[in-house]
């Protein structure tokens, strides 16, 4: 390269147009708060770093403005002070609080020189500005800006809150999750807290307090509520940062929205709920169908073993008694012969009670089909009473229209009856009441057996329907799981009241047509 050349341009880059052209430069490239100041203090150019310092957005929005607008209350004398002594002596680092738009006051440590021609004439000042960083957060500037980008591109809300300062940094996201702008969080250093749930509000300061405390991150969910008013669940990771003292000087933290996995959650929950009543409902079942199949071989057993020998008990026993009656005419002794009369009854009784047993176990264990025919109740109940042994001690109050007709099976209703009968004798044992009653509601036939007896207790209302449940030393429990087997296959339903030592009323219902 010939000398001339180098010669020149070294001659250039010393020039006064080339010290203009690297100021130039320095404004438009420095990260750092550069200002240029007229005499009076008004700004007359700036680098992009003091507008993000400064929280401006455009040169055209602080050019103009006066220096001293940009110092607190606090300061400002004394900058203007510092400013009238540029003149002669040059100023480093003086530390004064200054106001950002965006994030209000902060510390700064300003340098500035006088820009003199030649001439000694002051033409203006140049000012630099560096934000304190000392206690707060370390390596901000490379680091925080590191950060800002990558945070800016996230859907979880990301923040940085200064122990002593508040929000100094929350990105954009927090507007779709929360409603509010990050403007609003560095406006409020509260706002975290005053949009937290009431109901979570408590959980959420002990877990900060802990986080403070312990210096050990911390996550939780909590809910909070949007600036409109909507509830989103959201799950916070907070994070402490130390100084190099150990002291906690902020709160690092993400914030995001879960109210989707919270509902999957939810869904989950009541899904899986659902499904243990259904295996609960299932082994029920599955219950009940191995006591079916209990009572169906108990019951072929029975009914194969007992019927024979039992008609052939009854026949005997009728035979024996004509016999006796013919020689209990030739006995004078009159208590003799009420005796004789008194066995037989008994005898017979018992035989019944046998033929009771495997007729409901039959009943019990083969499919019903019932053969219906237009049956008059009141008969069909006045004939079973009859059949029923009713002690004298229970009174019997029958209160069903002479001319009420219904299509049933009579013999299986005469079952019905008779089990619910006797269960009202038995829940009698020292008299009482047994009351029967009908009464027509729409296009249903309400039947009503009432008892004054001891009553069902609440344990077992939900068992008495079960097979083979029985609160009695000589019963099967069978009657009324056969009842509402006979009812059902008349496409009717057999329901109870009961209260302890008060009584006991069983109601069917039955579908009714008129005529
Ligand atoms: N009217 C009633 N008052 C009080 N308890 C009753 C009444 N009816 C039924 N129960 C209760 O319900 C249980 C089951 O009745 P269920 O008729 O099915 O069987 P059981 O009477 O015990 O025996 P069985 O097979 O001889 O009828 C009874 O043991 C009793 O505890
Ligand atoms: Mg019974």
């Amino acid at each position: 390269m010939p000398e001339d050349d180098m010669g020149g341009m070294k001659r250039d880059l010393t020039s006064s147009v080339a010290k203009d052209r690297i100021g130039e430069a320095l404004l438009e490239l420095s990260p750092d708060a550069i200002m240029v100041l007229d005499s009076n203090g008004k700004i007359v150019d700036c680098s992009e770093g003091a507008l993000e310092l400064f929280g401006y957005k455009s040169k055209g929005d602080l050019i103009g403005r006066d220096w001293f607008n940009l110092i607190s209350d606090v300061c400002r004398g004394r900058a203007k002070m510092d400013f009238n002594m540029l003149q002669t002596r040059v100023l480093k680092n003086v530390k004064y609080k200054l106001v950002s738009r965006s994030r209000g006051e902060f510390d700064g440590l300003v340098s500035a020189k006088a820009l003199s021609l030649p001439s000694g004439e002051t033409i203006g000042f140049l000012a630099m500005i560096r934000p304190v960083t000392e206690g707060r957060v370390k390596g901000k500037p490379i680091f925080y800006e590191a950060l800002k980008r990558f945070a800016e591109g996230l859907d979880d809300v990301v923040f940085l809150y200064d122990q002593k300062d508040g929000y100094l940094y929350v990105n954009r996201a927090s507007v779709k999750i929360t409603g509010y702008t990050p403007e609003e969080f560095y406006a409020d250093r509260d706002l975290g807290f005053k949009m937290t749930h009431p109901d979570d509000l408590l959980m959420a300061k002990d877990h900060m307090a802990n986080l403070i405390e312990g210096k050990r991150p911390s996550e939780f969910r909590l809910r909070i509520l949007t600036k409109n008013g909507k509830v989103v669940w959201v799950e916070e990771l907070l994070s402490p940062v130390l100084d190099d003292s150990g002291e906690v000087i902020a709160i690092f933290g993400i914030v995001k929205d879960i109210t989707y996995q919270k509902r999957v959650e939810e869904e989950l929950k009541t899904r899986s709920k659902e499904l243990e009543d259904l295996v609960r409902e299932r082994t029920e079942q599955l219950r009940e169908a191995e006591h079916m199949a209990a009572i169906g071989r108990l019951a072929a057993m029975v009914g194969h073993d007992l019927r024979n020998p039992l008609q052939a008990l009854l026949n005997e026993v009728y035979l024996i008694r004509e016999k006796c009656r013919t020689v209990a005419q030739k006995i004078e002794d009159g208590d003799v012969k009420r005796s004789i009369d008194e066995y037989f009854n008994r005898i017979n009784e018992q035989v019944r009670y046998m033929n009771k047993i495997i007729s409901d176990l039959q009943d019990y264990t083969q499919p019903l089909k019932p053969d219906k025919v237009k049956t008059n109740l009141s008969h069909l109940i006045h004939s079973t009473l009859l059949t029923t042994n009713i002690p004298s001690t229970v009174s019997v109050v029958v209160n069903v229209p002479p001319d009420l007709y219904v299509d049933v099976d009579p013999l299986m209703m005469e079952r019905v009856f008779v089990n619910l009968f006797l269960n009202a004798v038995q829940a009698m044992p020292n008299g009482g009441q047994l009351s029967i009653s009908s009464s027509l509601e729409g296009d249903e036939l309400l039947i009503k057996v009432s008892d004054t007896g001891i009553g069902i207790p609440k344990e077992n209302m939900s068992e008495i329907f079960r097979p083979l449940f029985t609160t009695k030393s000589k019963g099967q429990g069978l009657g009324l799981p056969i009842c509402r087997r006979i009812v059902e296959a008349h496409k009717g339903s057999i329901s109870f009241e009961s209260k302890v030592n008060e009584g006991t009323t069983f109601t069917i219902k039955l579908p009714h047509k008129p005529g």
